[in-house]
């Protein structure tokens, strides 16, 4: 049985502030294959690392990131809310995740979150291209017109279809982003086990979002996913290489 990837869910966010540099650093020792991060764009159009449109939730600031300049977004404090060891961790740009990443042998799942424009697209995937890191990222979105639009500016970087619900034909759906792998929410998959074994006969990977517990590790490992994407990296690796 083929062993799935361990994909670190917003850096390790078990154990440091989601989508930080701390939860990344924190990825990269557990061993991850892939660390996942998500990507906004700030009104001046710097890619920075956050998961929701507001900062509200996971910084000491308030107001949509696609309204905030990136001075204002990047000097906001996106540790204490989690922790008081981790104040002064700062909402990142995705360069500095690249800069982070790139010494390392982990690959990245970028997932590109809206709103955002054609132009915010093209920097983002402008940042990962003049890096030479496109065999290392698998950029990801829920949004088709993120895909499209990746596609043309860049149609080497490897791109991934998120979803919460399954298509009618989840084939016919990631081929038409030219998608590499289709990336469901674990209950679309558990409803419809068949899937995953659809998608691998078509030559497109599975990886599925967010499992955290070794009952469904087992369930996607026997229907043989490519990747399981987690909050708690250090345990799925330490449960995969049991005998
Ligand atoms: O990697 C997929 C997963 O991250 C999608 O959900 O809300 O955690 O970004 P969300
Ligand atoms: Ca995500």
């Amino acid at each position: 049985m083929r062993s799935p990837l361990t994909v670190a869910h917003r850096g390790y966010s078990a154990i440091a502030p989601e989508n930080t540099l701390a939860a990344v650093e924190a990825a990269l020792r557990s061993g991850a294959e892939y660390v996942e991060i998500d990507v906004h764009s700030t009104a001046d159009g710097v890619p920075v690392v956050v998961h929701d449109a507001t900062v509200d939730r996971t910084t000491d600031g308030t107001g949509e990131v696609a309204s905030l300049t990136s001075g204002y977004v990047t000097g906001l404090d996106a540790g204490a809310w989690y922790s008081p060891v981790y104040a002064g961790q700062r909402v990142p740009t995705l360069d500095q995740v690249l800069d982070l990443l790139a010494p390392s042998h982990a690959l990245l799942l970028l997932e590109v979150k809206g709103p955002r424009t054609r132009a915010d697209v093209a920097r983002i995937v402008e940042t990962v291209m003049s890096r030479g890191l496109a065999d290392r990222v698998l950029l990801q979105s829920f949004d088709e017109q993120v895909l499209h639009d990746a596609r043309e500016l860049a149609p080497e970087l490897r791109r991934a279809l998120l979803r919460d619900e399954l298509d009618p034909d989840p084939v016919a759906a990631a081929k038409a982003v030219g998608a590499v792998s289709y990336n469901p929410y674990i209950p679309a998959v558990l409803g419809r086990p068949d899937v995953v074994a659809e998608l691998n006969a078509a030559g497109l990977g599975c990886m599925v979002f967010t499992v955290d517990e070794p009952e469904h590790w087992r369930a996607l490992t026997d229907l043989g996913v490519d990747a399981i994407i987690t909050n708690r990296p250090a345990a799925l690796r330490g449960w995969l290489s049991q005998p």
